[in-house]
């Protein structure tokens, strides 16, 4: 027993779930001393989200941004989430980039490394939590809490015991769809307490409004840090306030020691920067509170909706968020996190939209069935795999022994830019972004980018990642900017969708790319019927001819809003050229929408005898794609 300790998450949860993580580094920095003195335990200032956002959006230096704030906070340890094997981005990374980051991300200053898997596969910690302790920081894995059939308090207290023989100095149980009730903290607290000698730490969201008493359950059970956020910055989708917490504790033995006014000073910081910019309070809306309904976080709703509206179904929302829970059953219960809050999301959507539950999986659905992300909870629905990936095996390693090493091409490929380490691991994590931000970096301008392609001096693979920028029409898709904490937040919603409405949407689709180039390079990675198609570059032939079109002649139409794409990845061959030959079940082309890329294919044999979109168009629902002439 005793004070209770706290964790600011401000100046990265705080403003990731509430103000689209868009506070930059001189928003932060006049409150620094003032947070250094509150008496805190630890400050999360960094990863998640925040890495992402501040060379995407804010064009700054994650690194510089780390480097300031450990120089101003003196005393308070500062700490950071970690995405397991995906660092901070969105899909796994090889061995070698995740050692180097952690161990510059200690060297920047980073004393606590919070790390997490979305599917609890710990196998997916293996080598960041190695990476944590040869630098001799604090290792704090999480338990990703969720509720399901499988997520008992056993299950949790397992996989936090196997965390602990890990290395683990503390254990987060990390709950971030505020799905973690009073009653249950209280219960898988004292669980937790009873069969570790590790701090155990609780992360939660305020969303439905528990969290409060979900803290105070978790403080009774003897819970020894809980996360808060400043009060402007808190309640919604965000963590509850510093202030109240404080004094719920007052004058008990758990009293945190921490004084009302010196916080009521950062708040004040806090909210005057909140009505300069114009960012918004933390609210609970009706259908944030749904959690309780259908366990699908508020933020998640929001997004489909959003998506649905795009595909013209926004009526539909009722069966979708009925098939969710389906989907998440078929696919073993995963947690709702990022990437598969994503992944069980679109798939549900389909499943309504298409009539015909898997009838179409985008790539990431099949990845996540062959075991690219992990091991689900339990083991995925035979018979729903079997229809998904056919008899592919499903692979028995852990998802990042099938990569290779980056980090040695990392620094050749930006060799041009910058020989700094901490630029290398930026790039490797986020190549195209990366790159837009040594530009800015250097205050060159596109065209002096597109010149030195022309002039050969950057290398062939990365001219070969450049071309596709350049040539890309713009697309009209929602960018699904991930929250990282699981879900979109309401608010970058309503932004995508003005963003959408704007003129600049050539530069939405720039921001696009390296997600894009990431999924394009994994489905083309698992393509291997592709390599005996013909090299691309057919295009005009295509306009040469004129279709011959005959009462046998069906059409296959676009069954989603998206974008087309002929060919797997930009630099493979198109998957049908006019004239050639299919048979039912052959993948005709991708269509991208939603972030995810779904192949089309043929449902009867014949022959291709008209393409009636341009590689990388946008297309409507039931716009016209292919001609076939049945056999
Ligand atoms: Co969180």
């Amino acid at each position: 027993m005793g004070r209770i300790k706290i964790t600011d998450t401000s100046l990265r949860d705080g403003h990731q779930s509430l103000w689209a993580t868009r506070m930059t580094t001189e928003d932060m920095l006049p409150v620094l001393h003032n947070l250094d003195d509150a008496g805190y335990y630890s400050l999360e200032v960094w990863g998640g989200a925040t890495f992402d956002v501040c060379i995407r959006y804010l064009n700054q230096d994650p690194w510089e941004r780390l480097k300031i704030i450990r120089q101003e906070i003196k005393k308070t340890k500062l700490q950071m989430l970690l995405r397991g094997q995906s660092l901070v981005g969105y899909n796994h990374y090889p061995d070698d980039v995740v050692e180097k980051f952690v161990e510059k991300a200690a060297e920047y200053g980073i004393d606590i490394f919070r790390a997490f898997d979305a599917l609890n596969d710990i196998r997916n910690l293996e080598t960041c939590m190695k990476a944590i302790k040869k630098t001799g920081k604090h290792a704090q894995p999480c338990v990703v809490y969720t509720i399901s059939p499988v997520h008992s308090v056993q299950h949790f207290v397992d996989t936090a015991l196997r965390l602990r023989d890990m290395g683990a100095d503390s254990i987060c149980i990390k709950d971030m769809a505020g799905l973690l009730a009073p009653y249950a903290s209280y219960e898988l607290v004292q669980a937790l307490k009873a069969n570790l000698d590790v701090p155990i730490q609780l992360h939660t969201h305020y969303i439905g409004g528990l969290a409060i008493a979900t803290l105070i359950k978790a403080v009774e059970a003897g819970v020894d840090i809980i996360d808060t956020a400043s009060v402007p910055m808190a309640f919604g989708s965000s963590q509850p306030p510093v202030e109240t917490i404080v004094r719920a504790l007052q004058g008990t033995e758990w009293d945190t020691g921490m004084a009302l006014h010196q916080l009521f000073g950062i708040a004040t910081h806090f909210e005057q920067l909140r009505k300069h910019k114009g960012f918004e309070r933390g609210v609970t809306r009706i259908s944030d509170m749904k959690v309780f309904e259908h366990q699908v976080p508020g933020g998640m709703i929001s997004n489909f909706h959003a998506q649905l509206e795009q595909q013209k179904a926004a009526h539909r929302i009722d069966e979708v968020l009925e098939e969710i829970p389906r989907v998440r059953e078929d696919m073993g219960y995963p947690p709702l996190v990022t990437p598969t809050s994503q992944i069980i999301g679109i798939q549900a959507v389909l499943n309504v939209l298409m009539g015909e539950r898997y009838k179409l999986c985008p790539g990431e659905v099949k990845d996540y069935v062959r075991g690219y992300y992990g091991k689900p909870p339990v083991p995925v629905n035979e018979e729903i795999s079997k229809k998904i990936i056919g008899d592919e095996q499903i692979i028995q390693v852990r998802p990042a022994d099938l990569l290779e090493p980056g980090l040695e091409r990392a620094r050749q490929e930006i060799a041009h830019w910058s020989d700094r380490e901490e630029d290398a691991l930026t790039y490797a994590l986020f190549p195209q972004v990366a790159l837009k931000f040594f530009e800015y970096r250097e205050g060159r301008t596109h065209e002096d980018i597109s010149q030195i392609s022309a002039r050969d001096e950057l290398g062939d693979d990365l001219q070969d990642e450049q071309q596709p920028v350049v040539k890309m029409p713009p697309a009209r898709v929602i960018e699904m900017q991930s929250r990282g904490d699981g879900e979109m937040s309401i608010d970058e919603i309503r932004e995508l969708i003005l963003i959408l409405d704007q003129t600049s949407i050539a530069e939405l689709e720039l921001q696009r790319d390296d997600c894009k180039l990431n999924l394009r390079k994994s489905v083309s990675a698992r393509q291997d019927k592709m390599e005996t198609g013909s090299s691309s570059g057919n295009f005009t032939s295509q306009e040469e001819n004129t279709p011959t079109v005959s009462e046998n002649t069906a059409e296959v139409v676009a069954p989603m809003v998206g974008t087309f794409y002929e060919a797997p990845a930009p630099d493979a061959p198109p998957f049908v050229k006019l004239g050639d030959h299919v048979v039912a079940g052959q993948t005709l082309c991708i269509l991208e929408a939603m972030k995810l890329m779904n192949e089309i294919k043929a449902e009867f044999d014949g022959t291709i005898v008209d393409i009636l979109v341009e590689n990388a168009e946008p297309v409507e629902y039931g716009q016209k794609l292919f001609l076939i002439e049945k056999d």
